[in-house]
């Protein structure tokens, strides 16, 4: 059964990915933190306790972490993902409280407690990450598996020409992960998701509406680009009305930087390569981050033919096929939203 670290800055991709994760049945959520990034460390912590426990999950220990990035202050993105980070979604106040504890040292702990068995993914800045290698740099060891959802290798970013965005929040903090990495075995080294591929994750209304279809909504979940901005579900079914008002946010976004009405779902995309249900293909390379630069600032480099005669500290997600996950998506989450009701 896999068991994860999660690592989020819910974040409508990120709770599309949270989503799916609690779809599959044998997840097991050993903690869910929160970076700063999309909305602040706080907000994010409060928005995935009430998704989680949205999605039928009560009782994951959800925890914060660093309250902004280690060397620049925060930028957070209200025009990206709504001013509570969840697009026009407004979930209920969660039950559940955050836990106390401090993020990097729950998976420092549990890294620790159960060795070679957890699965991380982070779909976030990489503040805590980094933290929690400074902490214990035998956490690449510890980890079962890494999947990492950031960078721009060879395409362009998506929050300046050259920076993806969690990588341009945090760029010290990415930089210190990826050199934390260098030396380690192939496979130890994390599996990074970027832009390069998770741009091709283009969400569409026709998603949403098989979604409704697939909870069984009584409803046509109809998410068209003529309708008046803002517009909200009227979905009889609980998890699709939420979830189609958050992604209608994101898809009005994408639209007002000419990307059309649809929405790159780069962290669910990241939450599949985790738990081995999507399709794609990585190559190993040597990965660092611009952090001086005004102009480059945030900018991922990867070099494939080893011309930094340096060994490679990633492996670069190259290859994707969205059909089958969008399929995955919708059949998984649909089942679990059915039966939620
Ligand atoms: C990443 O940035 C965030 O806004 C998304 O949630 C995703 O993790 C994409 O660049
Ligand atoms: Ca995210």
């Amino acid at each position: 059964m896999p068991a994860y670290l999660l690592d989020v800055d819910t974040g409508i991709d990120d709770a599309l990915a949270l989503a799916y994760l609690a779809a599959l049945p044998d997840t097991e959520f050993v903690a869910v933190t929160a970076s700063p990034g999309n909305v602040d460390a706080d907000q994010v912590a409060r928005n995935t306790l009430a998704l989680l426990e949205l999605c039928g999950r009560p009782g994951v220990e959800v925890a914060v972490g660093a309250r902004a990035p280690l060397s620049i202050p925060l930028l957070t993105t209200p025009e990206t993902h709504g001013p509570q980070g969840i697009g026009y979604a407004v979930l209920p106040e969660p039950k559940g409280r955050l836990s106390p504890r401090d993020a990097v040292d729950l998976w420092i702990e549990h890294a620790r407690a159960r060795p070679g068995e957890l699965t991380a993914l982070i779909t976030a800045p990489l503040t805590n990450f980094a933290l929690a290698l400074r902490k214990a740099p035998d956490l690449p060891d510890l980890l079962a598996k890494v999947v990492i959802m950031g960078g721009a290798f060879y395409h362009q970013g998506n929050t300046t020409p050259t920076a993806e965005w969690n990588t341009h929040v945090d760029p010290h903090a990415a930089k210190e992960v990826y050199a934390a990495y260098r030396g380690w075995p192939l496979e130890k080294l994390p599996i990074v998701c970027s832009l390069d591929t998770t741009e091709r994750m283009e969400l569409r209304p026709a998603h949403v509406a098989a979604l409704a279809e697939a909870a069984g909504a009584q409803v046509p979940e109809l998410v068209l680009p003529d309708q008046p901005a803002g517009q909200r579900s009227t979905s009889d079914n609980t998890l699709v009305r939420h979830l189609s008002d958050a992604l209608r946010f994101y898809f009005e976004f994408h639209r007002l930087y000419d990307q059309g009405y649809l929405a790159h779902v780069h962290d669910f995309f990241a939450a599949g390569v985790a738990a081995g249900t999507l399709e794609y293909s990585a190559r190993p390379a040597s990965a660092d981050v611009e952090t001086e630069s005004p102009l480059l600032i945030g900018t991922t480099v990867a070099d494939f033919r080893g011309l930094w005669g340096a060994p490679p500290n990633a492996r670069i997600v190259s290859g994707n096929n969205p059909e089958q996950a969008f399929h995955e998506l919708v059949s998984a989450v649909g089942r679990m939203a059915r039966r939620l009701g």
